[in-house]
């Protein structure tokens, strides 16, 4: 790997004698979505290799309080409002805006320096857009490492080539979640070698076929024996709703005794997500599915929720950078209809489950791959089975801790044997 440089293993550290290096995880949001709990549990799994991981998260939210459960230090500074709305996701924020978000956010930059010089970082790893802009602007010690860690499908404009641009520069790795996402930086100009495509680990201990079974049915007033189609998901345009409300229309005309939940909140407030609920909570009464589609709001027992579902849909409609969901589900085998793109199909590679991965947008579709999956269980379940032997043998946290591990060793970073 290029770049190799001197070690920082056996670095005498302020704290005296050879300590745990310091990783400082930088969060854009406290809220809890895919890649905010992929972060939680890279983070917790350096901490059992030997590193000392930390976490500092703008603004207060879901994800400070599971970060202390899962015994992982973390410190939620302030951002100011205009810096929160500031995206290049949602209704994405023209130049002068983004500038005026970044003078606003000076005083972070300087919070993310005092902290790294707190916990004598290693390595600083940031899981975000916002957060990576603003590791560029920290004044590092020489030989603190900056890693990126890059989740999105960045679009190919002239901003996001600019970010890319900043990485070159100052980032010392570009972790991708697929290698969908690695083919698109290298297509930003990343330059070669900086780039490192780490697909995504699951606890699968936790996310298992057999273990409790969230009672959604009795929840909402439906009978025991109710199939129930799902969609796990934080509330975004993008993630397809919409589509799924649709879908839910048509596999409900064939199948009137099946029931549909979607599981997820608004967790990103920049322009053009919030007040998503709203507009799908009307679009349920337009469509009539008033009965039979529930919201189930913001859930924590995910695994319990996947156990719950005959079906698990994924239905987003840009192609999704990787897919956490649909390895959480495969490892619960579970039957899933998804959409293909970016890491859906890295995931879905040479399984018989791929046969149910549809058109984003196209709801008709993804009706008709409901409906095969709840006409002929006993295939789903083959393919279902399939799916947790794939998951098992690329997609655990084990393998993913290793693959970062090596990574930070590249840069010069190691944890002591213990
Ligand atoms: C982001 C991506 C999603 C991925 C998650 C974890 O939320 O949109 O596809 O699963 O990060 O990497």
């Amino acid at each position: 790997m290029a770049g190799l440089r001197a070690g920082v293993r056996g670095r005498p550290r302020r704290g005296g004698p050879l300590s745990a290096p310091a990783v400082l995880f930088l969060s854009p949001v406290a809220r809890l979505g895919g890649a905010e709990l992929s972060l939680l549990d890279l983070a917790a799994a350096l901490g059992r290799a030997g590193f000392a991981p930390r976490i500092l998260c703008l603004g207060d939210g879901p994800l400070v309080d599971e970060a202390r459960r899962m015994n992982v230090t973390v410190e939620p500074v302030a951002p100011s409002r205009l810096f929160t709305r500031t995206s290049l996701r949602g209704a994405r924020t023209g130049g002068a805006m983004l500038a005026l978000g970044l003078l606003g956010a000076l005083p972070l930059v300087a919070a993310i320096g005092r902290a790294a010089r707190r916990c004598d970082a290693a390595v600083l790893h940031s899981n975000g857009n916002k957060t990576h802009l603003l590791s560029v602007l920290v004044r590092r010690r020489p030989g603190v490492r900056l890693v990126w860690h890059v989740r999105d499908l960045l679009p190919e404009r002239a901003v996001e080539r600019g970010l890319v641009g900043l990485a070159n520069r100052r980032a010392d790795a570009l972790v991708a979640n697929s290698r969908a996402v690695a083919d698109r930086l290298r297509r930003l100009g990343a330059r070669p070698g900086l780039v490192h495509a780490v697909p995504n680990g699951i606890d699968l201990e936790r996310f298992t076929p057999r273990g409790a079974v969230a009672d959604l049915r009795g929840e909402f007033g439906w009978p025991a024996a109710t199939r129930l189609v799902g969609l796990v998901a934080h509330l975004a345009p993008w993630k397809g709703h919409a589509v799924f409300l649709r879908a839910a229309r048509l596999v409900g005309a064939h199948h009137p005794e099946t029931r549909f939940v979607l599981v997820g909140a608004e967790i990103y407030q920049t322009r053009g997500h919030a007040g998503f609920e709203r507009r799908l909570r009307a679009l349920r009464g337009e469509l009539g599915l008033d009965a039979t589609v529930a919201f189930a709001g913001e859930r924590r027992d995910v695994p319990e929720i996947l156990r719950a579902l005959d079906v698990v849909v994924h239905a987003s409609t840009d192609p999704e950078p990787f897919g956490r969901i649909l390895v959480e589900a495969l490892a619960c085998e579970r039957p899933i209809v998804s959409c293909r793109g970016g890491g859906v199909d890295e995931i879905l590679e040479g399984l018989g489950m791929a046969a149910l991965s549809v058109e984003g947008g196209d709801a008709a579709a993804l009706a008709r791959a409901v409906e095969v999956a709840l006409d002929d269980p006993a295939r789903a379940a083959g393919w279902a089975l399939e799916g947790r032997l794939r998951v098992a043998a690329l997609f655990g946290l084990a393998q993913h801790a290793r693959a970062m591990t090596r990574l930070y060793a590249a840069l010069g970073v190691s944890a002591h044997e213990r």
